[in-house]
């Protein structure tokens, strides 16, 4: 009996569906703190630069490989008739599943701020630390979350993923602006766009390089077969290296708009611009607060309700991952798959929900050779799983595509949808960068990862000093 896998109904619905994977967390957290640790716009021109160069051909190369096997991301290489190297599709399981189990904690403390903010509570800045190690309240939020997530997965793609994206990305879009529009009329504003807009180059080592390389790349969510999967449900008659221009550049617009929304509040207080990733979850209620009780309230609840809609369409792409492959390899219902996988992905997740206060031994889960602290459980699975696994999935990607599916087949994809893709630039750019660019900067990404943290050898500042 074959099953029903689905399909995106429409282009914008693909492209709005695969933007709502890559806008998440990371445009909307951690690119202004980075951002704020890394020089401001020094960090972002990188930011910018490395989206475009290394990430945009790996973009097209998955969904290429998607749209072409009609597969999940461990039957597509299986499909192209490849079985060995299946092995990219199950390290993107697994990628997929560990980052989804520590991503919903930290939406979920997104999602519980909303409500707190709802409610006028902006002294939940100072109570960071208290608010993660409830447990109780913590574990609610992450079920509703998870639970969310889970409901839109199990209604498929048309009808859940895509409706979902349709609404929630405008929606976002619309949120944004108006915070920034808000945001820039507050007292200094300017003062954090000068700092968001004036590079300051001496900040740029090795490390902040390399950081944001690191970011570009999980920011678009690949190297885990997330684009693979989305693009086995597109049209044989869509341009895919239009739609992924068109992805990138959602993508890199929403982060570089977070930094004007983000900036001037934080400047609006005098406040330091690089509170890491405390950033939003502790200088920004205080932020809300001296707005007034009133104005505090509606600017701090959409903040958060942004906030959380930007990771839900994330945790949707990462649950579809491994729900695909139960669905096309193991013929299981996609309703009965979806929460199958959720449950599990939330039973791996508990350590890490557990390891922000509520127990301490998780909390100083392992000291590495190459980073000074103990990291908690949940920085030690994003540091497999983001900072080790995706460069490693991407670089064989890009292995994969160049030489063993081959250019040939990988450019005849390209052209089904739109033959007067052949031979233009763009594609030329793309074959180039397949071929040398994108494995020859994963790989030493993944290589610096392992050496830098695992072994303790800093490489990156042995050879940059
Ligand atoms: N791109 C998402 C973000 O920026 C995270 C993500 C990574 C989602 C990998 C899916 C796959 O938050």
């Amino acid at each position: 009996m074959a099953i029903e896998r689905g399909n995106f109904s429409t282009r914008i619905g693909f492209i709005l569906a695969a933007a709502g994977s890559a806008v998440g967390l990371g445009n909307i957290w951690k690119f202004p703190f980075e951002v704020g640790e890394g020089g401001g716009a020094a960090f972002v021109v990188m930011y910018l630069a490395f989206c475009f160069i290394l990430c945009f051909p790996v973009l097209v190369a998955e969904i290429a490989i998607g749209r072409k096997t009609q597969k999940n991301a461990v039957g597509a290489f299986a499909a192209l008739g490849f079985k060995n190297w299946s092995v990219i599709g199950y390290l993107g399981l697994v990628s997929g599943v560990l980052i989804l189990s520590f991503y919903n904690v930290v939406a979920a403390w997104a999602f519980g701020y909303f409500v707190e903010m709802v409610t006028g509570n902006f002294g939940i800045g100072n109570e960071f630390g208290e608010f993660t190690s409830d447990w109780i309240t913590v574990g609610l939020y992450s079920i509703i979350f998870m639970s969310a997530t889970a409901f839109i997965v199990a209604k498929g793609v048309s009808g859940g993923i895509e409706r979902a994206a349709k609404i929630l990305m405008p929606t976002l879009f619309v949120m944004i602006l108006c915070l920034i529009v808000y945001a820039l009329t507050l007292p200094n504003a300017f003062d954090g766009v000068k700092f968001y807009l004036v590079p300051d180059f001496s900040k740029i080592t090795g490390d902040v390089v390399y950081s944001a390389l690191g970011q570009a790349f999980f920011s678009l969510s690949l190297g885990m077969g997330a684009l693979i999967t989305y693009g086995s449900y597109v049209s044989k008659n869509d341009n895919i290296v239009k739609s992924a221009a068109q992805i990138t550049l959602v993508d890199v617009g929403v982060a570089v708009l977070a930094g004007f929304m983000i900036f001037p509040l934080v400047f609006s207080q005098g406040i330091q611009t690089d509170g890491g990733p405390g950033l939003i979850f502790v200088t920004l209620p205080g932020v809300f607060e001296s707005l007034g009780s009133m104005l505090g309230v509606v600017v701090g609840s959409l903040f958060f309700l942004l906030l959380s809609f930007a990771a839900l369409t994330s945790t949707i792409s990462l649950l579809e991952v491994p729900t695909a492959y139960m669905v096309d390899e193991h013929k299981i219902k996609r309703s009965k798959a979806t929460w199958i996988v959720a449950l599990i992905i939330f039973a791996a997740g508990v350590p890490s929900m557990l390891s922000y206060g509520a127990v301490e031994s998780l909390g100083q889960f392992v000291k590495l050779p190459g980073i000074e602290n103990p990291l908690p459980f949940l920085d030690f699975v994003g540091l497999i799983a983001n900072d080790t696994f995706l460069p490693l999935g991407g670089f064989l990607i890009s292995v994969f595509t160049a030489y063993i599916w081959k250019k040939e087949n990988f450019n005849a994809e390209l052209a089904s949808g739109d033959s007067s893709i052949k031979g233009s630039w763009l594609q030329t750019y793309v074959d180039i960068a397949i071929s040398y660019i994108c494995p020859v900067i994963l790989g030493i990404i993944f290589l610096v990862t392992v050496l830098d943290n695992f072994l303790g050898i800093k490489i990156l500042s042995l050879i940059l000093g």
